[in-house]
């Protein structure tokens, strides 16, 4: 099993289309690059993730956590929140 962190983006729920959610797919993965992070995550596009009034919605698996109305501005910040987070405590492989 990969201990790599698992971010899903709703890129093909309806709602969160409309609202950028490819844009944050594209700054998620331009960021992680940037950050040198390839090997600590993977993003991935999702299906519906249950809160498209709020989207563009991002789930994180490992660390249960959610992320809603996220813009490509917040990624860079999200991965960097996440990698203090599986050095913490908290985080299971999924
Ligand atoms: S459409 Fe994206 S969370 Fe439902």
């Amino acid at each position: 099993m990969s201990d790599k962190i698992k971010i899903l983006v709703c890129t093909k729920g309806k709602h969160c289309q409309k609202r950028g959610a490819e844009e944050v797919l594209c700054a998620f993965k331009a960021e992680r690059e940037c950050l040198g992070l390839e090997d600590e995550i993977s993003v991935k596009k999702s299906e519906c993730l249950g809160m498209c009034d709020k989207g563009p919605g991002v789930y994180v698996k490992g660390l249960k956590l959610s992320y809603k109305k996220v813009s490509p501005k917040d990624c860079r910040d999200i991965l960097r929140t996440l990698c203090a987070k599986k050095s913490s405590k908290g985080y299971i492989p999924e």
